[in-house]
C-alpha cells in the first residue's frame, strides 16, 4: 500500500493535465527590410537598382532580409496556430543587416515592427529584447554612463513602452535589460546580451558593463528566495558557433563569468532562450558537478539571410512555439514551424504547391520536438542522452543537421569535423572545455572521417553589406591535428604512472578523491555524465 503510494507521488509530478500545459511563442531574428523590392536585386540586398532584374520572390530571398510580406505571414500563422499564448518571446535583431542611416532609422523600424506585434496580440504579454543588430551603429551596444540616451529612445521612440510596464521601463532604463513575472512561480530575466558580444568596442575595459552581472545574480537570488523558476531570454547565448570551428561570440571573460554565474544557480534556471545564430539547435547547462540541468534553446530566425561566412549558410525563416508545465516550468516540447522559401514563392496561388491564397503563406510544421528525437519531454536529461546518441551516420544526428538550417541544407554531408563542432559546441558552453573538445577529438579519427563537406554555393556579393554578426571576429583555436604516433606513447605511459600513483595515494589515503580528477575527454565514445 505504501509502496503504492509512493508510486503515485513518484510518477504524479510526470502527468501534465490539460490544464497545465501553457503555450509561448519564440520568434526571433526578423530583420525587416523596408526597402525589399519584388523587383530588386537579389545581389544587393534585393534593394531597387537601376541594374535590377529578376523577382527576387514574395515572401523573400535566401540573399536577403525580411520583407513586409514575410513579416506579416509569420504573425498571421502565429495567430493562426495560437492565438492566445501565454507570452511572446520577440528575442531581438528586428533591424536588417545593411547598416541603416541613422538612430532614428533603427528606432522607426523597431516602432513598426512592434505596433504590428501589438495589433495582432493586444491582449499577450510580449516580451522585447535588444539584438546586436538594434544598437547603432550595428553591434554598438551602449554603455549607460557614456550619457547615451539609446535605451529611453527605445521605449519612447521604439514604442516599447507599450509593451514594457512601468517598473519594467525603469529598469530598462538602466541598460536595456528587466525581468518580468509572467505567472507565479516563473520568472522571465530579460537579457542585453549584446554588451558582452565580441563586437561591441563600447565595453573595453568595463568589467561588468552597465552592471548586468551584478543584476543578475541579485535576481537569480531574489528568485530562489521566492521558490520562483528563470527562464533566461537573450538574444546571444555564450558559448560557440556549432558551424564555424573556434567561433565563439563572447568576450572570453564574460563568456566565463557569466557561465558561472548560471552554473552557481542551475538549479534556480529552468531554461534559456536566444537567437542570433540564425540556426535551429541547443547547448547543454550543467551544474558545479557537470550534470545537466538546463537547456539553452537556440531558436532559427525568422529571415531566411545567407549570411557571408562561408560554410554557414542560409536558413527557412521559422518561428517556435514551446510547451511548458505551468506547475514546474518544465519545457515539456517544442513544434518548430517553417516556411519553404522556395516553395512559397512559387505562390500564391499556385496549385502545384497545394496553396491557398491566405497571406499565411505556405507555413508548415518542420518538427515537434519529442516526435522528431523520440524523446518523452525535453528534459535536460532526455536532451544529455540524446546527445550521446549522436553519430555522424545516426538518424537522429542527420535529423538535427536537417533543422540545424530549418530544412534548407537537407541530407548535406556532415563528415568528422563538422560533427565535431557541432557535438563541441553543444556540450560545452565553457570555452576553454570546448577547446580541448575540439582539440582531442581530433585526435582520435573516426571510421567516418572527412574534412570540411558543407557545399559553398554562391556567395552574394557582399562588399555592400555589412558585417554579419561575426565577420571579422573570427577567432582560431586549436584545430584538429594528427599528432605522431610517439607523443601517444608519451601520453600513454605518464597516464599509467599517473594511474599508478593515483591507486597507491588512494590506498593510503581514505580521503575522498574526486577533487582533482582531470577533465575527461573521452566523450564521444563513453558515457557523457549526466
Ligand atoms: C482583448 O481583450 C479585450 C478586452 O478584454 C477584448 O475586448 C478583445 O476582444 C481582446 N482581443 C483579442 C484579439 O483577443
Ligand atoms: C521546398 O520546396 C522545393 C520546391 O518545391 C523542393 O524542391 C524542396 O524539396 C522543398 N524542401 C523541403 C524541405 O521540403
Ligand atoms: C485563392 O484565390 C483564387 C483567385 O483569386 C480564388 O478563386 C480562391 O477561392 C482562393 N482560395 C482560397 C483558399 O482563398
Ligand atoms: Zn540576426
Ligand atoms: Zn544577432
Amino acid at each position: 500500500m505504501l509502496f503504492l503510494l509512493c508510486v503515485m507521488l513518484w510518477i504524479s509530478p510526470g502527468f501534465a493535465l490539460d490544464g497545465d500545459i501553457g503555450k509561448f511563442w519564440q520568434l526571433s531574428d526578423v530583420h525587416f527590410d523596408p526597402d525589399y523590392s519584388q523587383h530588386g536585386n537579389s545581389k544587393k540586398q534585393c534593394h531597387f537598382h537601376n541594374d535590377s532584374s529578376g523577382d527576387p520572390g514574395y515572401y523573400g530571398n535566401y540573399l536577403c532580409d525580411s520583407p513586409y510580406n514575410l513579416v506579416e505571414s509569420v504573425i498571421e500563422t502565429m495567430r493562426h496556430r495560437e492565438a492566445e499564448p501565454d507570452f511572446i518571446l520577440w528575442t531581438g535583431d528586428t533591424v536588417p543587416h545593411v547598416e541603416q542611416k541613422s538612430l532614428d532609422d533603427v528606432l522607426r523600424l523597431i516602432s513598426n515592427v512592434t505596433t504590428v506585434l501589438k495589433d495582432a496580440f493586444p491582449n499577450t504579454s510580449l516580451v522585447p529584447l535588444l539584438g546586436n543588430h538594434d544598437a547603432f551603429p550595428s553591434n554598438q551596444m551602449p554603455l549607460v554612463e557614456s550619457g547615451t540616451h539609446y535605451y529611453d529612445d527605445i521605449l519612447t521612440k521604439g514604442d516599447w513602452s507599450q509593451l514594457l510596464e512601468k517598473q519594467e521601463q525603469a529598469q530598462f532604463q538602466k541598460g536595456g535589460y528587466y525581468s518580468r513575472i509572467v505567472r507565479q512561480g516563473l520568472r522571465l530575466v530579460v537579457l542585453n546580451s549584446n554588451l558582452w558580444y565580441s563586437m561591441n568596442k563600447k565595453v573595453t575595459g568595463n568589467l561588468d558593463p552597465n552592471q548586468q552581472l551584478a543584476w543578475l545574480r541579485q535576481q537569480l537570488t531574489d528568485a530562489n528566495t521566492a521558490q520562483q523558476k528563470v527562464y533566461i531570454v537573450a538574444h546571444i547565448c555564450p558559448g560557440a558557433f556549432e558551424r564555424l570551428q573556434g567561433m565563439s561570440w563572447f568576450y572570453p571573460e564574460f563568456n566565463k563569468r557569466y557561465l558561472d554565474l548560471i552554473t552557481e544557480h542551475a538549479a534556480t534556471i529552468a531554461a534559456h532562450f536566444c537567437g542570433h545564430e540564425h540556426t535551429d539547435s541547443f547547448r547543454l547547462v550543467k551544474d558545479k558537478q557537470g550534470v545537466t540541468t538546463s537547456l539553452m534553446y537556440l531558436s532559427p530566425a525568422l529571415t531566411p539571410w545567407k549570411s557571408p561566412l562561408q560554410g554557414v549558410g542560409a536558413n527557412n525563416p521559422s518561428v517556435r512555439l514551446y510547451h511548458y508545465s505551468r506547475s514546474t516550468s518544465n519545457i515539456m516540447d517544442y513544434l518548430q514551424y517553417y516556411l519553404n522559401l522556395t516553395l512559397a514563392n512559387e505562390g500564391p496561388g499556385n496549385s502545384s504547391g497545394g496553396l491557398d491564397n491566405s497571406s499565411e503563406g505556405e507555413w508548415q510544421l518542420e518538427y515537434q520536438a519529442t516526435q522528431a528525437y523520440a524523446v518523452t519531454d525535453c528534459s535536460p536529461r532526455n536532451f544529455n542522452n540524446l546527445t550521446r546518441t549522436f553519430h555522424t551516420s545516426s538518424i537522429q544526428f542527420k535529423r538535427y543537421m536537417d533543422y540545424n538550417t530549418v530544412s534548407y541544407n537537407n541530407s548535406a554531408m556532415c563528415g568528422h569535423s563538422c560533427f565535431i563542432n557541432q557535438l563541441c559546441a553543444i556540450l560545452y558552453v565553457d570555452i576553454n572545455q570546448y577547446n580541448n573538445c575540439m582539440f582531442w577529438s581530433g585526435t582520435t579519427p573516426q571510421p567516418h572521417t572527412r574534412t570540411q563537406t558543407y557545399h559553398p554555393t554562391n556567395t552574394p556579393d557582399h562588399t555592400t553589406i555589412s558585417p554579419p554578426h561575426t565577420t571579422t571576429h573570427h577567432k582560431k583555436h586549436h584545430k584538429p591535428y594528427h599528432l605522431p604516433q610517439y607523443v601517444f606513447y608519451i601520453i600513454g605511459g605518464m597516464g599509467v604512472l599517473i594511474v599508478a600513483l593515483a591507486v597507491a595515494v588512494s590506498c593510503l589515503c581514505v580521503r575522498k578523491r574526486r577533487r582533482g580528477m582531470p577533465f575527461k575527454y573521452s566523450h564521444f565514445v563513453g558515457p557523457i555524465n549526466s
